[in-house]
């Protein structure tokens, strides 16, 4: 469903990422793991359009969208939940998931999609008419989620959806994320919690200091020494 191939970007100044590779296939969850600053994020970006890789391509669903604009990438069926949450704190829940729906293949579909949300999350049912901003980090996150699957992702893209949550809403996240991947929606889910992520994950991959140090499947990764020396920086 997704290859990228040879990626290399950064910001202005040396390369942040050089030359990464990483496939996900249709109805895998693939965790992208590693420590802080490894280019996580970077990834992800250059995935969603937000920022123009310097070399390398992108491929979803055999089309190449190496330079896509991300409205045009949303539209195909790429959709991030960004790192940090990002909700629209003076909009109400409701608010906040409709705008999640307003392109123009979604738009047609957003009473139905959002049954599906309030079904996955009863959570935010109860509260649709509250401004998110008065909502607790977990139930932010939670309307994170529900706002991505109003735009009907092929393949969602999480950017550490745990960090910062207390223990039992790590737990509610994880349970949807593994709930909406066993009814078939694709999955890249950077983190780093690592174990919670292998335990969900197909396959992962460990990227480095801006390089893919380690792939392979989750059992792979979790006998391999070298995954937890990643995070350590050894
Ligand atoms: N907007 C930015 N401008 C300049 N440098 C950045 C920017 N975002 C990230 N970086 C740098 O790129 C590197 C990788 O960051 P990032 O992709 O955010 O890592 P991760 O998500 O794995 O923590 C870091 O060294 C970080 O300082
Ligand atoms: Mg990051």
């Amino acid at each position: 469903m997704l290859e990228v191939a040879g990626l290399t970007a950064g910001y202005g100044g040396p390369n942040v990422l050089e030359d990464v590779s990483l496939d996900v296939e249709a109805g895998e969850l693939v965790g992208l793991l590693g420590a802080n600053n490894a280019g996580k994020s970077t990834l992800i970006n250059c995935i969603s359009g937000v920022l123009r890789p310097r070399a390398g391509s992108i491929r979803f669903l055999g089309e190449d969208i190496t330079r896509a604009k991300p409205s045009d990438i949303v539209s195909r069926g790429i959709v991030q939940v960004p790192e940090g949450r990002q909700v629209f704190p003076r909009m109400s829940v409701l608010d906040n998931l409709l705008l999640g729906g307003t392109t123009a293949v979604a738009r047609p579909r957003r009473a139905d999609r959002l049954e599906q949300v309030f079904t996955l999350f009863p959570r935010l049912k109860e509260r649709r008419p509250q401004y998110a901003g008065t909502l607790s980090g977990g139930e932010q996150q939670m309307l994170a989620i529900g706002r991505a699957m109003m735009g009907g992702p092929k393949l969602l893209m999480l950017d550490e959806p745990s960090l910062g949550l207390s223990p039992l809403f790590v737990q509610t996240i994880f349970r949807a994320l593994r709930e909406l991947n066993a009814q078939g929606l694709t999955i890249l889910l950077v983190e780093q919690n690592l174990n919670l992520t292998l335990s969900c994950a197909v396959r992962g991959v460990v990227l480095e200091r801006g390089q893919v140090a380690l792939a392979g499947t989750s059992a792979t990764l979790r006998a391999d020494p070298r995954t937890r020396q990643a995070y350590l920086g050894l």
